[in-house]
């Protein structure tokens, strides 16, 4: 495995790729690599002749100095992860490498079609912008033929369809389904920043999530929600920052159940997790 930093060493080592006829998988990441980010990488590795695997914390997606500076980081052990899973090359440029000084000063402009009017497009102004900045880059850099995201960010992998429609990539985004611990607990890189007690308390998240499913019968999306976010709101140390039930396209409010997705953002302590579950 190599582990390549600058753009230049880059576009020679996918030039070569492409002139061998190889098929290039890209997972895109920031770093701090869970098993949720090995099943990305696991199914590139199976469904691809050769896997990127980029590790950026892209300053350009926090709106928050505090968590950009929290964001746990820790390069050689996610080497030494992605070499174990076959992974050819690591791209781990430095936010100077990825950006020149004007693009990180000023908000890349995209047009979402409402996919950010939403939730974390909401609550992040920014943030995604930032995401389709860093995320066309590397499409551009690696030209991959797919590229996997996890779908515990399920607005972020819309918002990326979109771009790929609108940029006229020739990527194929491959979704992939959320990694929960055997507690329920979905797999997240903030994981790490949680204690023990907290990861104890977290638990509770995904398990009133599943709970939700079986009053969608009886109840309905506006009576779910309040629900969710009563019961969550319950246990000591969460705070419910949005729950919404959208639909799994468009991520507008749903109006009932069917191809309905409902999407929360939990405070647990001073740490900010998000979760999702399909109805
Ligand atoms: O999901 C992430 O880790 C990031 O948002 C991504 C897609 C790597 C872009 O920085």
């Amino acid at each position: 495995m190599q582990i390549i930093t600058t753009r230049q060493a880059l576009s020679d080592q996918v030039a070569a790729c492409k002139q061998k006829q190889k098929t290039i998988g890209l997972v895109p990441t920031m770093g701090a690599l869970h098993e949720g980010h090995a099943s990305l990488v696991r199914k590139s590795v199976s469904g691809n002749n050769v896997t990127f695997v980029s590790v950026f914390v892209n300053p350009t997606q926090f709106n928050n100095k505090e968590d950009l500076e929290k964001y746990p980081r820790n390069l050689e052990r996610d080497a030494d992860l992605l070499a174990s899973l076959g992974v050819d090359y690591v791209f781990a440029p430095t936010p100077e490498e990825m950006y020149t000084p004007e693009e990180m000063n000023t908000v890349f402009n995209f047009d979402f079609g409402g996919l950010d009017s939403v939730m974390e497009g909401k609550m992040r102004p920014g943030h995604f912008n930032g995401v389709v900045q860093v995320v066309s880059k590397l499409f551009r850099l690696v030209q991959p033929d797919r590229a996997y995201f996890g779908e515990k960010d399920y607005q972020q992998l819309a918002v990326i369809r979109r771009m790929v429609d609108i940029m006229h990539f020739n990527v194929q985004i491959v979704g992939c389904p959320i990694v929960r611990e055997a507690s329920g607990l979905a797999l997240s890189s903030r994981n790490e920043r949680l204690s023990a007690e907290e990861k104890q308390t977290a638990v509770n998240i995904s398990h009133i999530l599943f709970e939700s499913r079986q009053l969608t019968q009886s109840q309905t999306v506006a009576q779910v929600e309040s629900w969710v976010i009563e019961q969550i709101n319950r246990v000591p140390g969460l705070t419910v920052e949005y729950y919404q039930i959208v639909d799994q396209t468009t991520l507008q409010p749903a109006p009932d159940f069917s191809h309905a997705i409902g999407c929360v953002t939990v405070y647990c302590g001073p740490v900010r997790l998000i979760d999702n579950v399909k109805y």
